[in-house]
């Protein structure tokens, strides 16, 4: 905790320049909304190949520790800040666009300029607090992407810097935008299948493999700056399988699918029942499954966790093939959406759910048309700071019990959810807090 405060603290000194005053976008300005990258790699280039299709604004400028290389999700993609760089000087120069678009390997130099209305943080876990606060304290609006935090007690300095400094901050949870999901959870929550009783999401297993125990450290690569992509994290040797998209699999980085999936569809299993910036009463650990001690991902790969929330709904959260899942069971009925399509105990439950949306009505050309909607009017968007801390923070809690389950087997601990910690139980709380490293 508090090399964490002295790295930020640091940090904040290092930026002091980007933080005199500036003032923010106007409600209603007309202007065309200018914004900066910061992360182009799997998901940066998704968004950002979006944000130009449907020409939301303009991207002055991205940012990257990695100058581009080979090997994001998939072994052939060429990600980093010059192939983004190029990517949007091309858009443009096709459109007829000023072609300007600089590249930088800190993310501060996109802090400090007064031409950025706004980031898209789409960096690994561990960056998502410290970089949204800074982005906040200079006046920026944040769209960041889920999971909002790495751990529990970031939620809360997130909060504190968006609202203090009157800015906009958007989650990366699409599904918010997603007319179908929208469709499901309104439908739920206004009582289409009778009393909601119980929930059941799923999260996918492990989609990549990494090194096991004994694997040997690799050379960083000359283009790749290592230590920035580490920063607050804790100190160790370099591994491709550490960085690029299968951070994932690490605790130090991120949580696992239960964080990544679970982000997703626990969020809307918030929405549905009408709690999304609540959480449990009381949360359980029933099952957990982990590669042997000292491989490189070190995050659980199959486990079931089960929550208790104040309004009496029962949540059970499990690994399973289904990829993304919610199912909403109640007293007249279930309905359930997720990555394999959405069906219902009764087709007449899913009259009037609209079609899936393509291209501009895609769930996240929606979700970034909607912050940038509100970047221009100034009014809350889809997923605000709470309600990404909310479901995020959920996940955190169910980790840290999932990760004191191979000693401690079936775990059940009291929530206080506006604390954000259990109750009597310091060994899960001591989960909650991420390691950090001296800056
Ligand atoms: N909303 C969704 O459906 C969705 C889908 C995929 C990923 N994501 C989220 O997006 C985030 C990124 O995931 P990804 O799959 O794109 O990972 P990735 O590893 O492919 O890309 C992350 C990029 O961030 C860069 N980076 C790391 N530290 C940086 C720093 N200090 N400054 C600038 N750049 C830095 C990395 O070099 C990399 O290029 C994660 O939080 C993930 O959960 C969301």
């Amino acid at each position: 905790m508090a090399n964490r405060r002295r790295f930020l603290a640091s940090s904040l000194a290092l930026s002091a320049p980007f933080l005199l005053p500036r003032i923010g976008r106007a409600a209603g300005s007309a202007e065309r909304v200018r914004v900066g990258f910061i992360g182009t790699g799997n998901q940066g280039m998704s968004l950002l190949t979006k944000f130009l299709d449907d020409d939301l604004g303009d991207v002055v400028a991205v940012c990257d520790v990695n100058e581009g290389s080979l090997g994001y999700r998939e072994p052939d993609h060429f990600y980093g800040r010059e192939p983004a760089a190029e990517f949007v000087r091309r858009r443009a120069g096709t459109k007829g666009l000023p072609a300007g678009c600089d590249a930088y390997a800190d993310f501060r130099k996109i802090l400090d300029r007064n031409d950025v209305d706004a980031v898209l943080i789409v960096t690994p876990d561990h960056w998502h607090a410290d970089m949204t606060v800074l982005a906040a304290d200079a006046g920026k609006d944040v769209y960041c992407e889920k999971p909002l935090t790495l751990a529990a007690d970031e939620g809360r300095r997130m909060i504190d810097a968006v609202r203090r400094g009157k800015r906009i901050l958007q989650t990366g949870s699409q599904e918010r935008s997603n007319p179908v999901s929208r469709f499901v959870c309104e439908a739920v929550k206004a009582g289409r299948i009778g009393r909601l009783s119980r929930i059941v999401t799923k999260v996918g297993y492990n989609n990549k493999t990494g090194p096991g125990p004994g694997w040997v450290p690799e050379a960083v690569p000359a283009t790749f700056d290592y230590r920035s992509w580490l920063g607050p994290a804790p100190d160790a040797p370099y591994h491709h399988d550490r960085c690029l998209y299968r951070f994932r699999f690490n605790y130090d980085y991120s949580g696992g699918q239960i964080t990544n999936f679970g982000a997703h569809c626990n969020d809307m299993a918030h929405w549905g029942m009408d709690l999304d910036r609540g959480g449990p009463t009381e949360i359980e650990c029933l099952e957990a499954k982990f590669l042997p001690a000292g491989s490189l991902f070190n995050t659980a790969t199959e486990t079931r966790f089960r929550c208790r929330y104040p309004n009496g709904v029962e949540l059970v959260c499990e690994s399973g093939p289904e990829g993304v899942q919610t199912r909403f069971e109640g007293a007249d009925g279930w309905m359930q959406t997720g990555y394999k399509g959405t069906t219902a105990s009764d087709p007449a439950l899913l009259a009037g759910m609209p079609a899936k949306g393509t291209g501009r009505q895609d769930s996240h050309s929606l979700h970034l048309a909607n912050f940038i909607d509100c970047v221009r009017s100034r009014e809350e968007p889809r997923a605000p700071v709470e309600v990404g801390h909310a479901s995020a923070v959920l996940c955190h809690a169910a980790n840290a019990l999932i990760r004191l389950f191979p000693e401690a087997g079936p775990t059940r601990a009291a929530w206080d959810a506006t604390l954000g910690r259990f109750v009597d139980q310091e060994a899960a709380n001591r989960m909650l807090v991420p390691h950090r490293r001296d800056p």
